[in-house]
Order: structure tokens, then sequence, then C-alpha cells
């Protein structure tokens, strides 16, 4: 039933898109205002359009491609518009079936159709991991670094576009590659903190152009190919556990030569900006308390003591500095007071957590995110601010665990970045005063088991023991036949 539904809607969408003539030049761009943001390790995109209905009926319907190599990478694709009333809404993009050799397409549905003539505003907003490249590959210790970014010159719609800007933000200096290339000129000015390039010319629509230019960055480009971030929710002990694994390589720079301890030191690297990574930072969120000696940070040698908790924010420093090119596996943890984040009404809780805690300026290939629900629990319900699969739910035992063990349950994000680390998961739960009473009388039985096994086991050792050992307990043996004699006595 669901899946037949779920086809009829596909095959009413498909048709539609046909109908309307998708690539049909029914908008111009009047103003399109794009900047990337390279201040960090991953792209941040905003473009600014103003669109008119050039077409003689009302329209609704804006197509925008990205390049078909990017669009993997691309995440938090939304647009964003004023109402009427002057707030701030969201539209969310849908990627359409429609095949090209160099882009993929997305659809943006307008709040409301647009009368011929008339224009509309928006912005549209993207993240882009993976783009950023260090030019050359190898340098010295020493050396700046260097990123070379590949995108595209003009917008990536069938429309044409009158007035058209690329500013490249948060760097002084950007050095083209390819830019006598290109079919229409830019005008290239120097800001402060950005550059901007502005067409001379209008730009017909489907004028798909690389655009690559290089730019020094100092920093790493820390990526962490794998985390698997588990919470533990116990009631019993109103605490919300956290451990933390990460695998992390630095996409930055390698070395052209094998590492120099005496030049680190003598560059002291350490202390200023560098392609290295000597310490990730985690901005821990304010509303919460943390327990701050719960914290510990461990990696495949043992305790790193090299941690600092400080105003908020937990700074790790591995043992040694992280290279271009060099791994980094390490565990953290900490707990918090769990009231702080679950709601309870009756049997129902209702935990807010968010998804990530965000190491600053890092990119997330792969996140498992587990919530351990206690014994007994029962999972109803869960959101999340974007389309995820199913998660995977599975019992785990822990220590007490008696019955069918903790519920996890298991959610697979892929492609994160730190700047979402405030976007929450909420899981509702059923949990009654009966499961929550059953573990600790379950646990106090097996205690008493246990206990009562030691006993038994204390007189079998006794009875069985005393030839094979030694003098003492033969000695016992003794007191024993003693006892005997006296209990016979
Ligand atoms: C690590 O340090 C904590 C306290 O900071 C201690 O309880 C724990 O036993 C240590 N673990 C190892 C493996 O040294
Ligand atoms: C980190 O973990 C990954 C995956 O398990 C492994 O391939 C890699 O060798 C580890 N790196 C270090 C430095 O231990
Ligand atoms: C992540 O979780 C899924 C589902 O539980 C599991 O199949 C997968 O192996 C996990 N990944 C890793 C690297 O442990
Ligand atoms: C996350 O939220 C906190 C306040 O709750 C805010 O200070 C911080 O800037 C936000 N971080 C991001 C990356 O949006």
């Amino acid at each position: 039933m669901k899946l037949t539904q779920f086809v009829n809607i596909w095959l009413l969408f498909v048709t539609t898109v046909l109908a309307v003539q998708p690539f049909k030049k029914v908008w111009e761009n009047t103003q399109y205002s794009r900047v990337i943001d390279v201040g960090k390790s991953f792209v941040k995109e905003r473009h600014d359009i103003q669109v008119t209905n050039i077409d003689s009926e009302p329209a609704i319907q804006y197509l925008f491609g990205l390049p078909k190599h990017m669009s993997p990478d691309a995440t938090l694709v939304v647009a964003i518009y004023a109402t009427k009333d002057g707030k701030r809404a969201l539209l969310k993009p849908q990627k359409i079936p429609v095949q090209d050799e160099d882009l993929t397409y997305f659809d943006l549905k307008f709040p409301y159709p647009i009368a011929p003539g008339s224009t509309f505003e928006f912005i549209l907003s993207f993240m882009i991991t993976n783009q950023m490249v260090p030019y050359p590959e190898h340098i010295p210790m020493e050396k700046t670094q260097v990123i070379k970014l590949n995108t595209y010159a003009y917008p990536l719609t069938s429309y044409d576009t009158i007035s058209y800007s690329l500013d490249i933000a948060n760097t002084k200096s950007v050095t083209e590659l390819n830019l006598d290339d290109l079919p229409i000129l830019f005008e290239k000015v120097e800001n402060e903190r950005s550059v901007s390039f502005v067409a001379s010319d209008l730009i017909e629509g489907n004028t798909v152009y690389d655009f690559t230019f290089t730019y020094p960055r100092n920093l790493p480009l820390t990526y962490i190919n794998y985390l698997q971030r588990d919470l533990w929710v116990s009631h019993w002990s109103n605490t919300l556990q956290l451990e933390e694994y990460y695998e992390l390589t630095n996409h930055g720079a390698k070395l052209d030569k094998g590492f120099s301890r005496s030049k680190y030191m003598t560059e002291s690297i350490a202390n200023k900006p560098h392609h290295a990574i000597t310490a990730l930072r985690i901005p821990f969120d304010h509303s919460k308390a943390l327990q701050y000696d719960s914290i510990y940070y461990v990696d495949k040698v043992g305790n790193v003591s090299t941690s600092q908790y400080y105003e908020n924010e937990l700074i790790i420093r591995p043992r040694f500095p992280i290279f271009g090119g060099w791994n980094y596996n390490f565990t953290i943890g900490w707990d918090y007071k769990l009231d702080q984040f679950v709601k309870q009404q009756d049997d129902e809780y209702i935990i807010t957590t968010k998804i990530l805690d965000g190491i600053q300026d890092s990119t997330y290939d792969k996140v498992n995110f587990t919530i351990y629900l206690p014994e007994g629990a029962e999972l109803l319900d869960y959101a999340l601010p974007f389309a995820v699969a199913e998660p995977t739910i599975t019992n785990q035992y822990s220590y007490l665990d008696v019955e069918s063990g903790h519920l996890k349950v298991t959610f697979e994000f892929e492609n994160l970045v730190d700047e979402m680390k405030n976007l929450s998961i909420v899981i509702r739960y059923k949990y009654t005063t009966y499961a929550m009473l059953h573990k600790p009388l379950h646990a106090a039985f097996y205690i008493f088991l246990a206990l009562m096994g030691l006993y038994v086991l204390k007189k079998i050792d006794l009875s069985i023991k005393p030839n094979e050992k030694s003098d003492k307990i033969e000695s016992e043996e003794v007191e024993i036949i003693d006892k005997d004699e006296k209990s016979e006595n």
C-alpha cells in the first residue's frame, strides 16, 4: 500500500516536471550575487538572487544545478526568503531525476506563483565538503599552505543572468588559474577581506565553465573519517554519559621531507597558525552544565593529560602534531545531568540532544550516532532536521542488565560539518515505572544469588581442596574437623 502510493506520487511528479518544460526560460536572473566563503575547511556558498518572470503566465518553479561531481558533497541545501511580514522562511530544494552529463538539478518551488513581469528574491545557501586541495600537495614544514579550489564560474541555470558578481570571502588574496579561458570577462576587485569578480556582460543560460583559483590558508583541513557518538541514558543515576570515538585525518599539505622535531621546535610551530593540527577545540553548549571532573581523553597509548576545559570549551592536544596525511584516533567522554535533556509525562520521555558537539572547523564523513536507552524502554518516535535512513535498533548488554539489555538505537549520518552542531535530534520513548523498578529489584536478586553462590563455593572449597593445597587450607580442614567434632560432641 505504502509503496504503490509512493510510486504514484513519483510518476505524478515526473509527469508534472515534463509537462511544464522545466528548462523553458520563464525567468531572468536580474540580480545574481554569489559569495564563496573560504574561511573554513569546507566551502560555504550564498547566492542572493532576484528573478523576474519573463513569461506570459505565472510561474512558481525555479531550477538550478550543481556540478555532478560536487553534489554528493553538498549539504544543507536550502533557500531562504522574506515573507510579507518581514520574517525569514525556509524552502527546501529537491533533486530532480533529470539526466545531464555535467549537472545535478534541483527544483525550488516558490511559496506562491509569481505573475508575469513581477520579481521574487531569495537566498540559496549550501555547504560543500571535500573541495579544498593543498597546492602543491607536499610542502616544507615552515612554508605557508596554499589551497586550490575548483568551482564553477557562472550561475548554473538555464535562465539568462543580467547582472552577476562572484565574491571570494575570507581571504585577501586569490590567484585565478583559468581566468583567460572564460567567455565573459570578470573585473577583479580586491577588498579588505574578500576578492570580487564582476561580470562585464549578460550571461546566457547554460554557460557552464569551471573556475579554478588558489589562496593561502595556513590551517589544517581537519577531516573525521568516522565518529562514533554514544549517549548512555540512565534514569537511576540521572546521568547522560557521552563517549565519542574519532578517526581523524588531516587533509592539509603533506611534509615534503620526514618530520624533524628540532625544526619543529625552532620554528615554534605549535604556537602559531599552522597546517598541522596541534589542538582540537570543542566549544560546548553554554546552556547545559557539564560535569567537569567526568571528562576523559584517551588514545591508543592511554590517557592523554594534555587537555583543558576552559570557559565551556574543551581543548584537546594530541601527543604529536598531526601533519597532512597523518591519522589520529582517540576517544573522549564526559557526563551531564540527565534532567537537562529529558522531559517526562507519565511513562513517556522526550530527550533532545545535539547531533554533534562539533570539533571547530571540521568535516565529518561518517557518523554513527547511538543512543542507549535504559533496559525495558521502548522507542516511540524520533525527529531530525534532515532526512536519514531508519535507525538500527538492537539490544546491548551492559553491567547489571538482566533481561534484554539496553535498547540501542543507531542513526547513520554522512557528510556533516561542525556548523551543524546546533541541530538536534529528538527521541520519544516509553519507560514504565515497572521497568525502572524492575532493574534494581532484579539486580538485588542477582547480587543476592551471587553472594549465596560465594557462600556455597566457600563451603565446597573447604571440603574438596585440602589434599592438593597448602598448609593453610589443611589447617582450615582441621578447623572444620574440629567443628565437626564439636558438633558431634
Ligand atoms: C586515566 O585517568 C583516569 C583519571 O583521570 C583514571 O581513572 C584511569 O584509570 C586512567 N586510565 C588509564 C588507562 O591510565
Ligand atoms: C585509526 O583507525 C583506522 C580505522 O580503524 C585505522 O585504519 C588507522 O590505522 C588508525 N590510525 C592510527 C594512527 O591508529
Ligand atoms: C554504524 O552503524 C551501523 C548500524 O548499526 C553498522 O552496521 C555499522 O557497522 C556501523 N559502522 C561502524 C564503522 O561501526
Ligand atoms: C550554536 O548555538 C549557540 C547558542 O546556543 C551559539 O552561541 C553558537 O554560535 C551556535 N553555533 C553555530 C555554529 O551556529
